[in-house]
């Protein structure tokens, strides 16, 4: 007899991008040359003096279990990090070290939401946000975001959303943003924060793209806005992005140490503490950053503007242009509404994409976002002239069917 399973992992799909990434390693293993832009990680190696420091600590053999929230100096150095980058003040008790920023967000919404709790999540989103808020037995509550205002949350939507919807408790925001680019002002965060605390709002600010912003785009924490805000406030935040380790797998959530206490037994309780090399090795990233980081920012920087140059050539289709994080985001959808070729959402845009010019793309639906494609720019220059060069040969064979 068939185990019957949970009504709750039958909520749970697998995640989209990496569905098109596997596509496109089965089509390169057989031998196809595939530009993949679907895959959200830096291509970059990890910077030579963080592997350093992890050497050392096996050579030191710190090896075993460590404290389940982290080791000391890693919660120092990761206050350190907060007060110097974003003007903020915790303590050691307010910080919980994960395996990854994602496990930081489903570890706090375990802590904070009750069954059918409302989570407002803004439109496009990161894939996993729905699946963790369900994965909670809290509801999602999608908010619509317009690429005419640069994918941004409005205070006055935002304020109407949280009257429509009155279990909301708990708002995901992300800036930097995966996958718009979106970064979100001083004055745009002063405006939802206020929104937050009329209506006791808790934010989890992911804010993982954190370093990676670009021309005058800053980044401020909504933390920052005011000593209640950050009361109102968890951030999550990571090393993936920004020191290209995500496969060390650690990320921290900061707020009220209530929160954090409570992230932290979940925590204890599903996969106790990070592995204590990559523990070391951040201490060491976060301490004694050298200019290698800096360096790949500057990268993805040429990158984007390259890719943005190339996408905007083409005709019909336009483009948010990304102020931070590596993605970019155009609107396709009139090629969805004007082709002789039977394609009929964005789903199927991308698989004819892959198969007929070998590009794999991650279709807007994954975000929530019909008629939208992302590309991660977080590819070699190389892979991004021949996708880009692709990518308008396709739209071009679109135009011209008959
Ligand atoms: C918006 C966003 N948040 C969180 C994460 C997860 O990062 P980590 O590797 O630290 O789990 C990602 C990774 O793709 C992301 O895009």
């Amino acid at each position: 007899m068939a185990i019957k399973l949970s009504n709750r992992i039958q909520l749970i799909k697998p995640s989209p991008t990496l569905a098109i990434s596997n596509k496109a390693t089965e089509m390169k293993n057989a031998g196809l040359d595939v530009v993949n832009f679907g895959v959200g990680e830096p291509d970059f190696n990890t910077p030579d003096y963080i592997k350093q420091a992890a050497h050392k600590a096996i050579d030191d053999n710190f090896t075993r279990y460590t404290a389940n929230a982290g080791i000391p100096e890693l919660r120092k150095a990761i206050c350190a990090k907060l007060e110097r980058d974003n003007g903020l003040k915790y303590e050691p008790k307010q910080i919980l070290v994960s395996p990854g920023a994602k496990a930081s967000i489903l570890d706090v919404l375990m802590a904070v939401c009750d069954a059918h709790d409302q989570v407002i999540i803004p439109v496009p989103y990161w894939v996993s946000y729905p699946y963790q808020v369900k994965l909670a037995e809290a509801d999602p509550v999608y908010l619509t975001t317009y690429q005419e205002d640069g994918f941004r949350v409005k205070a006055d939507a935002l304020d109407k959303c949280i009257k429509e919807n009155p279990t909301a408790k708990v708002l995901i925001l992300n800036s930097p943003s995966n996958p718009t680019g979106t970064v979100y002002t001083k004055k745009e965060l002063e405006e939802i924060a206020e929104v937050c605390l009329k209506h006791d709002i808790l934010v989890i600010s992911d804010e993982i793209y954190e370093r990676l912003v670009y021309d005058d785009s800053k980044h401020y924490s909504i933390a920052a806005v005011s000593p209640e805000m950050q009361e109102h406030t968890v951030i999550v935040n990571g090393v993936s992005k920004a020191y290209a380790m995500t496969g060390w797998r650690l990320g921290y959530a900061a707020g009220p140490a209530n929160i954090i206490s409570y992230a932290g037994r979940m925590q204890e309780h599903a996969t106790s503490c990070v592995n204590s090399i990559t523990q070391k090795a951040c201490v060491v990233a976060l301490n004694d950053e050298d200019a290698s980081i800096e360096e790949m920012r500057q990268e993805f920087d040429k990158r984007r503007n390259f890719l943005y140059t190339e996408l905007v050539k083409n005709p019909h289709l336009s483009c948010f242009k990304p102020e931070g994080a590596f993605y970019i985001f155009p609107n396709i959808s009139w090629y969805i509404k004007n082709n002789n070729m039977g394609i009929r959402n964005t789903d199927e845009f991308c698989s004819q994409l892959l198969e007929r010019h070998h590009v794999a793309l991650v279709s807007g639906g994954a975000f929530g976002t019909e008629g939208f494609v992302r590309f991660s720019y977080a590819n070699s220059m190389e892979n991004l002239t021949k996708g880009a060069q692709r990518f308008a040969a396709f739209l071009q064979e679109l135009r011209e069917a008959k």
